[in-house]
C-alpha cells in the first residue's frame, strides 16, 4: 500500500523516482499481499535462494507452539551460505571486508577467497582444541576483523558462540562465560576505545577465577602490549597459526536447520540476563531477506554497520545479514568521534560507502557538533541511511536526512529485538516515510497493539506492542530455559508474543515505538536490565539497597539514575557517589556507568517488597506519582 497511497497523514517524505527505479523491490504492496496470504510460500521462496545441503520437508512446524520450528528436516550451515557458496561464483575475489584501526594506520581487506582461508584456519584450530558441534564458545573481543573469524569459525564446525560486548566488565562477562558452560574463550590482548586501551585479557583472567569449565584460551594480538599468559590454557593465535593443524580446509558441519548458532545474552525485566537462542536455517533466512529488501543490498555496494558484533546488530547486520548476502561489508574498530568529530564522514567519503547504519544516539551526539564536520566531506556515495536501538526523535531524524543524505536518501528505521534476530517493522527504500515512525511490519508479519487484557486499542492509543505471526528469525528458546521463554514472552496474550515494548499506531497503519514498559534500560540504544546494575551496586560494603532507573538524556536516550539506602555506619556523601559511579563501571563495564547515584532513607516498595521504580521516576521528573494505592506503609 505505502508505495502508492499518495495522501498519508503527517509530515511525510516520499521516497523518489531516482530510489524507486534504483530499488531491487519496487512493488511493496504486491509482496506484502503474496506473504500476508502465504506465509510459508514468502519464506520458502527466500531459502530456495540460499544453498541447502538437504531441503526442508515442511516450511513452519507450529504443532508445538511457541516453540516454532522452520524449515525442518533441512540440513544447513549459515557460514557455508557466508562464505562458501561465493567462491563459486566472481565473487570470489570480491571484498567481503573492508577494515580500518581506530588510528587510521592500518587498514586490511579480505576477499571472500581471503575470508574463507581465515575462517578454515580459526576452525581448524578452534577443533584443535576439543571444540565440537553443540559446545558453546565465549568470544570477548574488540572490533577486529578476528571477530568476525571467530564467529564464522564456530559455525562452521557447529559450536554454538555466545559473543560478550567488549565494553562489558568481569562481572558480565563472568556470569555469561558460567552460564553458557564455555569451554573456549576466544579474546584478545586488549582493545582500543578513544585512544585509551582497554585489557580485555586481564578481564578475562579475572573472570576465569570462577570459570571452571573453560579449557583454554585463545588470545589474539592487536595492542601488542604485555600480557600474563597462563601456561597450557592461554595460547596465542599468531602462535597456533604457525602450527600444521592450522592449515587445510576445515569440513563444514552438516547441521541441522534448528540446530543453535549462538546465543546471545540479553537484558530482561529481572533476574540475570537471558542467553537468546538462534538457529542456522531460520536466523539464515531471516536475516538474508530482511537485508535484502530493506538495505537494499546488491554487488556494486559497501555496506557500513556501525553495531559492535557484541550485540544483535552486529551480528545479523555487521556479519552474517550482509555476508549471506554476499556485500562488501565495512568495519571500524573506533567510534565516531575520536580524535575529531569529523572521523565517521571522512570513513564514508574515504571507502565511498554507500551503505550506512548506525543509531539515534550516535547521530544526536554528533549533531550536537555541528553541520561543518560532515560538510568537509564528500558524501555522495551514500544512496541509503538507517537507524537503530531506540526510537529516533524527528529532529535527529531530519538531521540526518538533511546534513548527511542530502535529502536524496531515505532512511530505514528498523524496530526489532535480540528475540526477533532481524527488521520486523521497517520500510524499504520505496515506502513513504515518517520522521519517527518504523512505518510497517515487514512482510509475513503482523503486529498489534493492546491493552493490559490482550485487546486491541484503537488506532492513535498506546498500548502493548505484539506480534502475532511466526517468523524464521525468531528466538527458540531462552537457553537451558524453556519456561522462562514461554513466561517472558507467551504467556501474557497466549498465542501473541510480547515485545516489551509500547506503541501507537496511527491511522495509516504506521507504528510509532514509544518505549520498554518493562525494566529495561536503553542506554545509548544499549540494553542494560535494572537488576544487573543493582546487583553491580550490591557488592559494595556501603549499600544495603539500591534501584537503577532510566531517565530521559539528552544524546544517550536514556541514562541510568540510581538511588541507593547505605547500611549504618555510611553516611552519604560526594565522594561515595562517585565511588559507587566507578564501581558499577569497573564490575560491568563503563556502559553501565550511573549518570548519577543518590542517597535515599528509604527505597518505595509495595507491601509484597518489590521496589516501585515508576514512583522514583515520577519522582526524579517531578511528574505525577501515579497510583499509590499498593505502596507500603
Ligand atoms: C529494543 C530491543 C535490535 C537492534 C538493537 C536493539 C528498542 C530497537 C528500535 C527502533 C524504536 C527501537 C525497542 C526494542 N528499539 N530498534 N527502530 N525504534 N525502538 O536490540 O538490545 O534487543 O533492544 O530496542 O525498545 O524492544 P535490543
Amino acid at each position: 500500500m505505502p508505495a502508492k497511497q499518495t495522501q498519508l497523514e503527517g509530515e511525510v517524505y516520499y521516497p523518489s523516482q531516482e530510489v524507486i527505479q534504483q530499488a531491487v523491490l519496487k512493488d511493496w504492496d504486491e509482496l506484502a499481499q503474496f506473504a500476508e496470504r502465504d506465509l510459508e510460500g514468502f519464506w520458502e521462496r527466500e531459502a530456495e535462494q540460499l544453498v541447502w545441503f538437504k531441503r526442508w520437508d515442511k516450511v513452519l512446524d507450529a504443532s508445538q507452539a511457541p516453540f516454532y520450528k522452520w524449515f525442518v528436516g533441512g540440513k544447513v550451515n549459515i557460514a557455508y551460505n557466508a562464505v562458501d557458496r561465493h567462491l563459486l561464483t566472481f565473487r570470489k575475489n570480491k571484498l567481503a571486508l573492508i577494515w580500518e584501526a581506530e588510528d587510521g594506520k592500518s587498514e586490511r581487506t579480505f576477499s571472500y577467497y581471503a575470508l574463507n582461508r581465515e575462517v578454515n584456519r580459526m576452525a581448524n584450530i578452534i577443533k584443535s582444541m576439543g571444540v565440537g558441534k553443540g559446545d558453546r564458545v565465549t568470544i570477548y573481543m574488540g572490533r577486529i576483523p578476528e571477530i568476525v573469524f571467530a564467529m564464522l569459525a564456530c559455525a562452521k564446525i557447529g559450536a554454538i558462540h555466545s559473543v560478550v560486548f567488549g565494553g562489558f566488565s568481569v562481572d558480565a562477562l563472568q556470569g555469561r562465560i558460567a552460564d553458557s558452560e564455555s569451554k573456549l574463550v576466544i579474546t584478545c590482548d586488549g582493545a582500543y576505545q578513544n585512544g585509551k586501551l582497554v585489557e580485555l585479557k586481564r578481564i578475562v583472567d579475572e573472570a576465569l577465577k570462577h570459570c571452571p569449565t573453560v579449557e583454554n584460551v585463545i588470545v589474539v594480538r592487536r595492542t601488542g602490549h604485555e600480557v600474563p599468559m597462563e601456561s597450557m590454557r592461554d595460547h596465542w593465535y599468531h602462535d597456533m597459526c604457525a602450527l600444521p593443524i592450522a592449515n587445510g580446509k576445515c569440513p563444514t558441519e552438516e547441521m541441522d536447520a534448528e540446530d543453535p548458532l549462538f546465543i546471545l545474552y540479553t537484558s530482561g525485566s529481572t533476574g540475570k540476563p537471558k542467553a537468546i537462542l538462534h538457529t542456522h536455517g531460520g536466523y539464515m533466512v531471516g536475516t538474508y531477506a530482511t537485508l535484502k529488501y530493506v538495505f537494499d543490498i546488491n554487488d556494486e555496494d559497501r555496506f557500513w554497520c556501525t553495531a559492535d558484533p557484541g550485540w544483535i546488530t552486529g551480528h545479523s547486520y555487521l556479519v552474517y545479514g550482509p555476508l549471506v548476502n554476499g556485500a562488501t561489508v565495512f568495519m571500524f574498530e573506533g567510534g565516531p568521534a575520536y580524535p575529531y568529530p569529523n572521523r565517521w564522514w571522512q570513513l564514508i567519503e574515504r571507502f565511498g560507502i554507500t551503505i550506512f547504519y548506525t543509531a539515534p544516539t550516535a547521530i544526536r551526539g554528533l549533531m550536537r557538533f555541528g553541520e561543518a564536520w560532515p560538510n568537509k566531506h564528500d558524501l555522495s556515495s551514500l544512496r541509503l541511511l538507517g537507524t537503530v536501538g531506540e526510537p529516533i526523535n524527528p529532529e535527529a531524524w531530519k538531521w540526518f536526512y538533511r546534513v548527511i543524505g542530502k535529502e536524496r536518501c531515505p532512511i530505514m528505521d528498523t524496530w526489532w529485538q535480540t528475540e526477533t534476530g532481524a527488521f520486523m517493522i521497517t520500510p524499504t527504500p520505496v515506502v513513504p516515510l515518517k520522521p519517527g515512525s518504523g512505518t510497517r511490519p515487514f512482510f509475513g508479519q503482523v503486529a498489534e497493539i493492546v491493552d493490559e487484557h490482550g485487546n486491541p486499542v484503537p488506532d492513535g492509543s498506546e498500548g502493548y506492542l505484539v506480534l502475532t505471526r511466526p517468523w524464521p528469525s525468531m528466538l527458540r528458546t531462552i537457553y537451558k530455559d524453556p519456561e522462562r521463554y514461554i513466561s517472558q514472552y507467551w504467556s501474557k496474550y497466549p498465542g501473541k508474543y510480547m515485545t516489551g515494548d509500547s506503541a501507537r499506531r496511527d491511522k495509516d497503519g504506521y507504528f510509532w515505538i514509544i518505549g520498554r514498559v518493562d525494566d529495561v534500560i536503553k542506554v545509548s540504544g544499549h540494553r542494560l536490565g535494572t537488576a544487573e546494575i543493582e546487583s553491580a551496586l550490591i557488592t559494595h560494603p556501603a549499600v544495603a539497597e539500591s534501584a537503577a532507573i532510566g531517565l530521559p538524556h539528552e544524546i544517550k536516550g536514556q541514562a541510568i539514575h540510581c538511588f541507593v539506602q547505605l547500611k549504618p555506619g555510611f553516611a552519604p556523601s560526594e565522594e561515595l557517589s562517585e565511588e559507587l559511579r566507578q564501581h558499577v563501571a569497573r564490575h560491568l563495564g563503563p556502559i553501565a556507568r550511573p549518570e548519577e547515584v543518590r542517597f535515599i532513607d528509604k527505597l518505595p516498595k509495595t507491601r509484597s517488597g518489590k521496589i516501585m521504580r515508576r514512583v522514583l521516576k515520577a519522582r526524579a521528573q517531578g511528574l505525577p506519582e501515579g497510583d499509590l494505592s499498593t505502596l507500603e506503609e
